[in-house]
């Protein structure tokens, strides 16, 4: 596995939160100004989803003990992602549906993967 380690994959994942959050400022402000937001969606989604699955990974290699809990708050944000996806047209609820979702994304972060990530720090490297 070369230079895999613990703290590189923790590192890896704060990475991608990063990209994330970019893509959150971004599809606001795309809603901001009245721009289409349909690639940018695309992209938080796809984004999101190979995320979501390189983290399932790590917690199953790791043994993380609350794998069903963060796995069921990741089903959760996909679904939050293909009902904005679906809503898209309607520019009028789209601003709010935009910020909700960036707040549910962000409260994950804060929760559940600085959970994974205090789990992580702590195992030996
Ligand atoms: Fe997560
Ligand atoms: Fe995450």
């Amino acid at each position: 596995m070369g230079d895999h380690s613990v703290a590189a994959d923790a590192r890896g994942i704060s990475r991608e939160h990063q990209v994330q959050i970019r893509l959150m400022q971004a599809l606001a402000q795309a809603v901001a100004q009245g721009d289409d937001i349909a690639p940018l969606l695309a992209e938080l989604s796809e984004y999101s989803r190979a995320h979501f699955l390189s983290e399932e990974l790590l917690m199953r290699l790791y043994d993380y003990p609350d794998y069903d809990t963060h796995v069921h708050d990741h089903e959760r944000m996909v679904e939050w992602i293909e009902a904005l996806e679906a809503r898209k047209e309607d520019c009028a609820a789209m601003a709010h549906a935009v910020q909700e979702l960036s707040a549910i994304f962000m409260r994950h972060i804060a929760s559940c993967d600085s959970n994974l990530h205090g789990f992580m720090s702590r195992l030996p490297s």
